[in-house]
């Protein structure tokens, strides 16, 4: 009868296993920095009730009329409507150093919306609205497209955001 209690580890084993330990604390470390001292923001659904049948009505909903709105000075608000295969408003102009919360949502199939030089980057679901926000620091012009496929006229689905001085 074996009454050994002590566990034997190959060696080889026993340093994998560390690695496996410590990759798991680098992730959760690039995890917590990523998250508290850099901001990244998980795209949370905003609203789960819009109807997608109605959303693009004028005053049915804000989609009816998309497009830009300050809420104070240097803090606005995009309301883009996505549709296969474009997105509406197509072009946005905000000053530099604009917060701009972009609310997205789909009159039809699924799309996706990615923003350039930003962490603006999510799924676009009919009766769901996505949100996210950025900080426009830099002048320039920014693109957003389509990232997820939604028909023919997929690679044609892209907007721009013009950052002016
Ligand atoms: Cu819309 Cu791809």
């Amino acid at each position: 009868m074996n009454n050994h209690t002590e566990l034997h580890i190959h060696p080889i084993e026993r340093i994998w296993i560390i690695i496996s330990f410590a990759m798991i604390g680098v992730f959760a470390i690039a995890v917590l920095t990523a998250g508290f001292a850099y901001g990244f923001q998980l795209p949370v659904p905003e609203d789960r009730v819009v109807d997608p049948n109605l959303v693009a009505t004028p005053g049915a909903t804000a989609f009816g009329e998309p497009g830009l709105r300050e809420l104070s000075p240097g803090n606005m608000e995009a309301r883009i409507l996505a549709q296969t295969w474009s997105f509406s408003p197509k072009e946005i102009t905000v000053p530099v150093g604009t917060k701009v919360t972009f609310f997205v949502t789909t009159k039809d199939v699924q799309h996706g919306f990615h923003l350039e030089g930003s962490n603006i980057n999510f799924m676009v679901l009919p009766g769901q609205i996505s949100k996210l926000s950025t900080t426009f620091n830099t002048p320039g012009t920014y693109n957003f497209y389509c990232h997820e496929y939604c028909g023919v006229g997929h690679q044609t689905m892209y907007g721009q955001v013009i950052v002016t001085p």
